[in-house]
């Protein structure tokens, strides 16, 4: 890791924001390998000094890599200034953490957060077709003929077919006025709406819906809507090994 500001350092790991940091500096209480620090613009090696503010020594990784059970009713954005963030739910003051990619407002389930944009951009990237399966629950009886439409590819409305996706009928059920299909649909692709305009193409309508799987990554059963932990060392290993 190259070297990086004693305030920049500082504010990553929480101490504050930039302002205030530099404050703390100016007060004493911050220290770099036992020397009471001075400049807040101090160039620091986070993997070689010891930073200490109080009795507190720092710790900060360059990237960090966090799983949220997004629920529905926050925008997957990194600020809005009328509309609850998904930023909300994540236990980091660094504020260079973003989604990787979005989920409606009403969509619920696996966000990646993180601010390693490296790892999201490979993620994201067209090219790779990283694999996406989410639960949805569809107003309408989806059948063995929707199967064979998601799998020939659709048309919703862009240039080209969607890349063939797979249906997974897992049950059609009783609604108040219509039946409810409960059904999995992995995609390989990220258009804006994509699984609703889908089950448009098909004539049928989500009305519920949450991812459960993006790359490696799979949904905790465990983790409840708005909870969000860090990635185990076993995810950031699997995740990093398919950006190469
Ligand atoms: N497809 C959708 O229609 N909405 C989402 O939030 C994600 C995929």
């Amino acid at each position: 890791m190259s070297q990086v500001r004693l305030d920049k350092y500082l504010a990553d790991a929480g101490v504050g924001t930039r302002r205030e940091v530099k404050r703390e500096v100016q007060k004493g209480k911050v220290q770099v390998n036992g020397t009471v620090a001075k400049d807040p613009g101090q160039k620091i090696d986070p993997l070689l000094d010891v930073v200490k503010y109080g009795e507190e020594v720092l710790r900060v990784s360059e990237f960090e890599y966090y799983l949220l059970h997004k629920p529905s009713g926050c925008v997957s954005a990194t600020e809005d200034s009328r509309q609850k963030t998904v930023m909300e739910y994540v236990p980091s003051s660094r504020r260079d953490l973003f989604p990787v990619g979005r989920l409606d407002k009403d969509t619920e389930g696996l966000l990646l957060i993180t601010n390693d944009g490296k790892l999201a951009h490979g993620l994201l990237s067209p090219a790779r077709h990283v694999e996406k399966t989410y639960y949805a629950e569809v107003r309408g009886r989806m059948t063995q003929e929707d199967v064979q439409k998601f799998q020939e590819g659709l048309d919703i409305g862009e240039k080209k077919l969607t890349l063939p996706a797979v249906l997974n009928i897992l049950d059609v059920c009783a609604g108040d006025d219509q039946e409810i299909s409960r059904v999995e649909i992995t995609i390989r692709e990220g258009k804006f709406h994509q699984i609703k305009r889908m089950v448009q193409a098909v004539g049928k309508e989500v009305v519920y819906l949450r991812r459960i799987s993006m790359g490696p990554l799979r949904l905790d059963e465990n983790l409840k809507r708005g909870e969000c932990r860090p990635l185990r060392k076993e995810e950031i290993e699997k995740l990093l090994q398919n950006r190469r």
